[in-house]
């Protein structure tokens, strides 16, 4: 089928990687560009192989629109907005760094340096995804990815350097967390509204009516009994690991055993750690500068220093880091794309507990009706189904994230830089895949999967982070829960 991509400032750098490597993948892509100047452009993307946007249209006719679009003309991305029908991915890529001399103190910044990032890395992504909103509320799985950056972190901030840019993409990793946060309400809000009329709502309504005293506000009863069951928590408690894990269990396992003798805290293996996956060794550096530079980005203490550089500048130890780390990451993600659909049953304590804290919410029932209550609710297959229906839509919720590219050799990132655009793009797209299943998009999220900054999860968050863990499909439904017996037992 593939999905439908938008890609804001394509036609170079990060913008036209990400535009190659949805193309080779299958899906249709809308790139956007600023100007017919940029779009005539040529880029250079291996030694002495140049492509563009409008080669990459002749490779792929069907499935490449290219569209005019600068970011900070409200009108014309509301109209370009208006034009789209379908939308599986909003890229939110086009970016500035909005400083011309990297070392420049903070107050020497021209003020229309940061009002200028604020313009384009800001206002406008904020503006593009505010046009869309409409559309990816509504889209099962939808996502909205802002290019973030490291530079964004005040805990990655040592030098004040990159004013304008550090501003402008600090306050766009909490724009997304705010979009994120407001999609998974909606989507939340709209399951509710979806299964207002569900026969398995109104079968276990008839069922609770038949144990309620006479009364003339029974179908109001009836009504709180129907918001507090759909207000509740659904899930208990939040097990699986996060992405990235097992890249960091691999990296602590390395790092005790070349440091038997150091006490590395936690927190200074942590900050190596992002370090070293942050810089990611490239062949044309010895593992010795490799190394330095990361010590250098960690600020340690010189007595620390001395051992942690000895053991870490051996080849031997650089390489078995190396190849753990990247195997496991590679695992990692292997793993979650293989994994369809996670069949696992729900558990009759979960909805025990479930139907316990929703009766205990129905302030006007006597205690002892509310026991009664519990146990007629408790065994109700339609309460199961309807907990499973509740969790299979709540997965499908749309997200938004920030995700960093790395360091990328790109006009932006300058030709030091380590990575090479299809290498970053290529993972991103992956961590993308994931994220489409995971949901887990609580934080910055690294090109490779590791969370460089993780934000606590709201409880509507959660509930689809677990919803996702215990998803069904609707053809493999347990027995128990299937309509006939919730009929059946209704009446
Ligand atoms: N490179 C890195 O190491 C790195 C690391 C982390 C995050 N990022 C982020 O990744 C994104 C892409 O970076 P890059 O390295 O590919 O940068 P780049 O090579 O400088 O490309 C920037 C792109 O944004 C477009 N753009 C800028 N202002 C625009 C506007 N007003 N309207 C439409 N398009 C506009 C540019 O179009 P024109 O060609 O018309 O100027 C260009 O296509 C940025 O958001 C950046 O902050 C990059």
């Amino acid at each position: 089928m593939g999905l439908d991509v938008v890609i804001t400032g394509a036609n170079r750098g990060i913008g036209l990687g990400f535009t190659q490597e949805y193309l080779s993948r299958g899906n249709r892509v809308i790139a956007t560009y600023r100007s017919k100047d940029s779009l005539d452009r040529l880029i250079e993307v291996h030694p002495g192989k140049f492509t563009s946007l409008q080669e990459l249209q002749i490779k792929y006719p069907e499935r490449l629109k290219l569209q005019p679009l600068d970011v900070t003309s409200e009108e014309d991305v509301a109209r370009f907005a208006t034009s789209v029908e379908k939308l599986d991915l909003l890229i939110l890529n086009a970016g500035i760094k909005g400083y011309s001399v990297p070392g420049t103190k903070t107050k020497d910044h021209p003020p229309g340096d940061l009002r200028a990032a604020l313009e384009v890395n800001t206002l406008a992504a904020n503006h593009i995804w505010s046009c869309f909103f409409p559309l990816i509320s509504k889209t099962p799985n939808a996502g909205v990815i802002f290019m973030g950056s490291l530079v964004g972190l005040p805990k990655d901030n040592a030098s004040g350097n990159y004013h304008p840019y550090r501003v402008s993409k600090t306050a766009s990793h909490h724009m997304m967390w705010n979009l994120f946060i407001h999609l998974t309400q909606e989507w939340r809000q709209q399951t509710v509204e979806a299964l207002k009329e569900d026969p398995s709502l109104c079968s276990l309504k008839e069922r609770v009516r038949t144990i309620l005293p006479d009364s003339s506000d029974l179908d109001q009863s009836l009504e709180i009994i129907e918001r507090a069951l759909m207000a509740t928590p659904l899930m208990p408690q939040l097990k699986h690991p996060p992405l990235g894990a097992s890249q960091t269990a691999a990296f602590k396992e390395w790092l005790d055993s070349v440091f038997p003798d150091v006490p590395l805290k936690t927190p200074l293996s942590e900050k190596i750690l992002k370090n070293l996956i942050q810089h990611p060794w490239s062949p044309k550096t010895t593992g010795r500068e490799w190394i330095l530079e990361v010590l250098e980005k960690t600020c340690l203490i010189d007595a620390l220093r001395e051992p942690i550089e000895k053991a870490l500048t051996s080849p031997s130890s650089i390489e078995t880091l190396y190849k753990r780390h990247f195997e496991a990451s590679r695992q990692d993600l292997a793993e979650l794309q293989k994994a369809g659909p996670i069949r696992e049953p729900i558990l009759k304590e979960d909805v025990e507990e479930w139907v316990k804290s929703s009766v205990s919410q129905i302030s006007f029932l006597s205690e002892e009706l509310k026991d009664r209550l519990i146990e007629v609710m408790k065994d109700s297959p339609c309460l199961r189904e309807l907990r499973e229906k509740m969790m299979r839509i709540l997965s499908e919720s749309p997200f938004a994230a920030a995700v960093c590219a790395g360091w990328v050799r790109t006009d932006m990132g300058g030709p030091h830089a380590r990575l090479s655009i299809e290498m970053s793009t290529g993972y991103m797209a992956d961590v993308i895949e994931i994220l489409r299943k995971t949901k887990q998009a609580n934080g910055l999220l690294m090109y490779d999967g590791t969370m460089a900054e993780k934000y606590p999860a709201s409880t509507e968050l959660e509930e689809i982070f677990y919803a996702i863990k215990h998803r069904s499909t609707p053809s493999s439904q347990p027995s128990e829960s299937s309509s006939s017996s919730c009929t059946s037992s209704s009446t």
